[in-house]
């Protein structure tokens, strides 16, 4: 079965309802703390999730370690190899960052999205929420998304992307590239995947293009 289009009504609703429950609630929730519920993110209404909202991604206990840092995690791992931006290919865990591993571990589309907990799912992504295992027409991430140091002309320096101001919290992450630690762009660096504030799930706002030019000078 694919994932895709009819659920996408659903989550629209239920975006409605949340985005009317921010508005009476208290302002001071931001895309960092936004809740999950209500996004697109929240698949307790569809079968497949246990009617749980965390535990297609998380577990409490017996979570699994096998990426660095990764956050009591319960979703099957992808294991694929990736088509670069840059051209060549590379596995998984030399192609991508932590976090993008875990966003790739649904949407490469080689990994059921109810592959949780143990259990071998047979529910896909589809339509606009599968990115591939072709990276070449995706905004850089990981090994080929390594950000500049500072002077260079074309960026920002890297503590512009401090987000929000002033919380010292950068959303780059740490991988080894050609055996050197650097800091890159990830999946998580645009998004944050407990989101109902910005479309897409975006940790600010891109009206004007504006999360671009947090980092590119145009
Ligand atoms: C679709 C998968 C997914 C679902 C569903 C999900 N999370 Fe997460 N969660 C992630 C990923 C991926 C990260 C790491 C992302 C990052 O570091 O930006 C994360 C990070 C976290 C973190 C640690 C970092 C932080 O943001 O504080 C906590 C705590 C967390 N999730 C709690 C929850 C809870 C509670 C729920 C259910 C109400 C939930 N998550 C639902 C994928 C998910
Ligand atoms: C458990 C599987 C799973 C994981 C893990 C996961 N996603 Fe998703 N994501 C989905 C599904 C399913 C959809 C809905 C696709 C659709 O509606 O067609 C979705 C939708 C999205 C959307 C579209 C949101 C919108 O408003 O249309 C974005 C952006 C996204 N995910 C980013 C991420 C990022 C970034 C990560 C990692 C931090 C991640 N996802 C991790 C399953 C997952
Ligand atoms: C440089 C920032 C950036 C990075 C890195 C990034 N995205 Fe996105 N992503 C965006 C923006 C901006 C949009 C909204 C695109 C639009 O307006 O059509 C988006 C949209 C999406 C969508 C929704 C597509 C749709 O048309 O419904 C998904 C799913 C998604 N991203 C997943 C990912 C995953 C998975 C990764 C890591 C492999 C990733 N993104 C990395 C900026 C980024
Ligand atoms: C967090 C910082 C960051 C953000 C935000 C960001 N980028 Fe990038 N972008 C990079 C890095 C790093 C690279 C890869 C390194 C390089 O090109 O030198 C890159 C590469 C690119 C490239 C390819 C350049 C080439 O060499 O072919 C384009 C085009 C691009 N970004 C456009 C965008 C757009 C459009 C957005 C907004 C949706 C965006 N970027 C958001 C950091 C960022």
């Amino acid at each position: 079965m694919k994932y895709g289009k009819p659920v996408k009504s659903r989550v629209l609703i239920l975006a409605g309802v949340a985005a009317a429950t921010v508005g009476l609630a208290a302002m001071s929730i931001t895309a960092q703390n936004a809740p999950i519920t209500g996004s697109a993110h929240d698949f307790s209404a569809l079968g497949w999730s246990n009617s749980q909202i965390c535990l297609p991604c998380h577990i409490p206990h017996g979570a699994d370690t096998t990426v660095a840092r990764a956050p009591l995690w319960n979703h099957e791992l992808t294991q694929a190899t990736y088509t670069l931006f840059e051209g060549g290919t590379a596995p998984w865990n030399e192609a991508l960052d932590s976090g993008s591993i875990l966003c790739m571990s649904c949407h490469d589309g080689t990994v059921a999205l109810d592959s949780f907990g143990g259990k071998a799912g047979a529910t896909f992504i589809g339509g606009s929420g599968l990115v591939g295992t072709d990276l070449s027409d995706d905004h850089p991430v990981g090994a080929t998304g390594v950000y500049p140091v500072a002077g260079n002309s074309r960026f920002q320096p890297a503590a512009s992307w401090e987000h929000p101001a002033g919380s010292g919290r950068m959303f780059l992450q740490d991988l080894e590239v050609n055996g050197v630690m650097e800091r890159v762009v990830g999946c998580t660096t645009c998004h944050n995947v407990h989101n109902t504030v910005h479309p897409y799930m975006l940790r600010k706002t891109n009206d004007g293009s504006s999360l671009c030019l947090t980092c590119h000078i145009k």
